[in-house]
């Protein structure tokens, strides 16, 4: 089997070409990077650049399965024109993605994409499986929208279209664990705001797992990418300070700080979305980590 990876020199990528590779796939992956372009037995790595539409189209040849995790960060200032960078990484990526599809004879039979829970409407108390068509009114609620309405598009050439709407990745490697450990550490770490607020994490196992069982199971439609137990972020920040054994006695920290310090990007540390994961369950997949002190105490310990 050969899969297209964009974005695979990501956080998630990384990881996910691994256990490709471990799996026997042949791995081809869109890097808008030059100084990224690797080749070795079974991963190919081909240039393209969604700004200017040019994309190498060698990337195609024999393709199965594409998997689409381009996008610039979100954990970077939202300036307006970051803003934008943010929304066209993912929007112009497909476009180019699916032009060069839609041009070129190719073998390729699905495209699953990254999404994200942060379309679900922020909220303490509901519950969001797949089939909830409410869409947050944040920035990122429309950037999500906007993101999956380009990658359902494909559907009209013929291939089976599935979206990965991921929580919280859990990992030592980057991503928000390393930087909520950073303040624990130095004995300084609290919640933000109320502590409430529910975050539906996931660890990366189970999430590049989840990606190989959506190829092999030729999944189509949203499917959420979170455990089965979501957690406050009080909980989350008490889980993190018990595995690494320090103690937790600032106050908590308030919102119009966070809104100071980071912008409207502050958003992210205070949205609550209670996200469940039966629709990928009911399909068969089982996940390792289920709970979230067994998943730190793996990544921290
Ligand atoms: N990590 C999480 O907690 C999480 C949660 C929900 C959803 N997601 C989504 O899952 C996807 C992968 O996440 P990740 O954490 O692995 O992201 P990441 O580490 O930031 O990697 C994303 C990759 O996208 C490519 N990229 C960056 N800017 C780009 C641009 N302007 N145009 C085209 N490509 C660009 C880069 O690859 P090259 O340099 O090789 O081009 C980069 O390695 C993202 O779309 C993210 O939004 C992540």
């Amino acid at each position: 089997m050969k899969i297209l990876i964009t974005g695979a020199t990501g956080l998630i990528g990384t990881e996910l070409v691994a256990l490709l590779l471990q799996n026997g796939v042949t791995v081809h992956y869109l890097t808008t990077s030059k100084k990224k372009i690797e080749s070795k037995p079974n991963y190919h790595g081909f240039y393209w650049n969604p700004n200017q539409g040019i994309i190498d189209e060698n990337a195609l040849m024999g393709v199965d399965s594409i998997i689409h995790l381009a996008g610039a960060t979100i954990s970077k200032r939202w300036t307006p024109k970051y803003k934008q960078e943010i929304i066209e990484s993912r929007i112009l990526s497909s476009n180019v993605l699916y032009k060069a599809l839609k041009e070129h004879p190719h073998s390729v039979k699905q495209l699953i994409s990254a999404s994200a829970i942060g379309i679900y409407p922020d909220s303490l108390t509901k519950i969001y499986t797949e089939e909830n068509n409410e869409v947050d009114e944040s920035f990122l609620g429309k950037v999500v929208m906007k993101w999956e309405e380009s990658v359902n598009k494909f559907k009209s050439l013929n291939i089976k279209v599935a979206k990965i709407r991921t929580g919280l990745v859990l990992t030592n490697n980057g991503g928000a664990l390393p930087e909520m450990e950073k303040p624990i550490k130095m004995g300084i770490g609290s919640p933000f705001g109320s502590g409430k607020q529910i975050q539906s994490w996931i660890h990366i196992h189970d999430l590049v797992e989840l990606y190989l069982f959506a190829v092999e199971h030729e999944l189509e439609g949203a499917y959420n990418a979170v455990a089965s137990n979501p957690v406050t972020n009080k909980k989350l920040t008490q889980e993190i300070a018990a595995v690494l054994k320090k103690p937790l006695f600032m106050p908590n920290i308030p919102k119009f700080l966070m809104s100071l310090v980071l912008g409207e990007m502050h958003t992210i540390l205070f949205a609550s979305q209670n996200v469940s994961n039966k629709k990928i369950e009911s399909k068969g997949f089982k996940f390792k980590y289920n709970q979230v002190d067994k998943a730190l105490m793996n990544l921290l310990d």
